[in-house]
């Protein structure tokens, strides 16, 4: 098990495009895939994308279990998009909180696609299509920004729905366990 120091907002890796992967038979790839598993589940993310170990290539895992971060998600099991696509946007929009483990302790609220249909490689580089919605396709939509140098916080409607957890009522106020 090895779990990768995440690189922090400020760090030029997260602010580039990542390249695409084109040997799907490398053991490089399947260590790599590997250690960033290792590395979301050790700091309780529910995506992570290559960037953020400094990987400029164009992957993202995600996995939604009983997590500490987001207490009232939605289950999703471990999934790995390779060179993820998104075809297709739903019109409509939400806004929910967001937070990154490449910016530890902080929130923003962000509006995003409820739905989105993607296509992507998977580890046996077949090709795969589908259609997400609710936090799954937010997930989705947050790991492949980063996958194009893109953090949540360049997504802000308003810099006053952005800030440290602990220190923003509105946050608090959803993510209270009392609270359905
Ligand atoms: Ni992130």
């Amino acid at each position: 098990m090895t779990v990768i120091n995440v690189l922090k907002m400020g760090d030029p890796c997260l602010a580039v495009k990542s390249k695409p992967v084109v040997d799907f038979k490398s053991n490089e790839l399947q260590m790599n895939i590997a250690d960033m598993i290792d590395t979301m589940r050790h700091y309780q993310g529910v995506g992570l994308a290559a960037p953020q170990i400094g990987l400029s290539q164009q992957i993202i895992v995600l996995e939604v279990a009983d997590n500490s971060r987001y207490p009232q998600a939605q289950s999703i099991k471990l999934d790995i998009l390779i060179n993820p696509v998104i075809l297709q946007f739903s019109e409509q929009k939400e806004a929910a909180w967001e937070g990154c483990l490449s910016l530890p302790g902080m929130r923003g609220r962000i509006t995003r696609s409820v739905s989105i249909t993607y296509q992507a490689r998977n580890l046996a580089g077949e090709q795969v299509k589908q259609t997400v919605k609710d936090f799954h396709a937010r997930i989705i939509q947050h790991e492949i920004d980063h996958l194009n140098g893109i953090l949540y916080p360049q997504r802000l409607n308003d810099l006053a729905e952005f800030g440290f957890e602990e220190s923003l009522p509105a946050f608090q106020q959803i993510n209270r366990p009392d609270v359905n």
